[in-house]
């Protein structure tokens, strides 16, 4: 697959880091007109309470109206498993059309069946406006973006491209954190690697925005690095790390790693394109807990 590259154009770039999951969510902005993009967006829970609401997406909300911008796309860069999305409820507010991997539906009809999910979940994808496949173009005002399906951490994470900007979901974290997990269903780590050196093959210059940070021997949390220092200072792929030894390395490490601790919430959630779920005959919501189910 060959992509549309063009570096030349440079997007503004806003991160939102959400302290709770460690999540950074993004604005990104045509620099000739008043379009953007949101990338990874967060919705808040206090899952032991079993209450939800909308600090982090509001900060958004606020942010775009302020600046007077146009959203034309959300964009999920995969169904997440440690924070909920607030696509819907900014796309209620903003407009735009809401975009993910179109592996969505593998990944639907995993978690319909881990969920015990009806009929009345749909395994097609069909809750997303767009279902980007690899290399797939589109537009944020006059700035050309595309998609590259980056497998490994889940079936459907793409990194999606917009000028010199890569938004890079869970492939990368920044040098110092090293690789995203690849131990959920559909997971994998050698696909992981494989994803991970197309990211790698974009030019040096790229900026890589990552969706996670986690501060890493106590530094302070950052978001965005670039190809060439990633290929030089990666812990987990950096200096030429061959597919063997990664893939040693990390399904080691997964071994030791526990659940997210809103995985649960997140995937019932995500998988319908961050709705929640439907309402019973008295007219409330639940999550459900499968014991021993994932
Ligand atoms: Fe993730």
């Amino acid at each position: 697959m060959t992509y549309p590259i063009d570096t030349s154009v440079k997007p503004e770039v806003t991160g939102f880091f959400d302290p709770a999951t460690n999540t950074v969510s993004y604005v990104v902005k045509d620099p000739a007109t008043d379009a953007c993009a949101i990338v990874d967006s967060v919705m808040d829970i206090d899952y032991a309470a079993g209450r939800i609401s909308y600090g982090h997406a509001d900060q958004i909300i606020d942010f775009v109206e302020r600046h007077q911008l146009r959203v034309e796309w959300l964009i999920e860069t995969h169904v997440h498993a440690d924070h909920l999305s607030a696509a819907p409820y900014i796309q209620g507010r903003l407009g735009g059309k809401l975009g993910i991997g179109s592996k969505i539906k593998v990944v639907q009809e995993t978690f319909g069946k881990i969920f015990n999910e009806g009929t009345e979940f749909q395994r097609d994808g069909s809750q997303f406006d767009r279902l980007f496949e690899d290399g797939d173009t589109y537009e944020i005002g006059t700035m050309k973006a595309f998609a590259i399906h980056t497998p490994g951490h889940t079936p459907a994470c793409m990194t999606h491209v917009i000028g010199d900007a890569a938004f890079v979901g869970d492939t990368l974290f920044m040098p110092d954190g090293g690789s995203a997990r690849a131990d959920f269903p559909g997971g994998d780590a050698g696909t992981l690697y494989d994803s991970i050196q197309k990211v790698l093959a974009l030019p040096d210059e790229t900026r890589l925005f990552m969706c996670h940070d986690y501060a890493p021997n106590g530094r302070e949390i950052r978001w965005e690095t670039t190809v060439a220092e990633e290929k030089a200072h990666n812990i987990h792929v950096g200096q030429g790390t061959t597919r063997e030894a990664f893939v040693k390395m990390r399904e080691e490490r997964d071994a030791s790693l526990d659940m997210p601790k809103l995985i649960i919430p997140s995937l019932q959630i995500n998988m319908r394109a961050g709705e929640l779920p439907p309402a019973d005959e008295s007219g409330k919501r639940f999550l459900k807990v499968p014991l021993n189910g994932l």
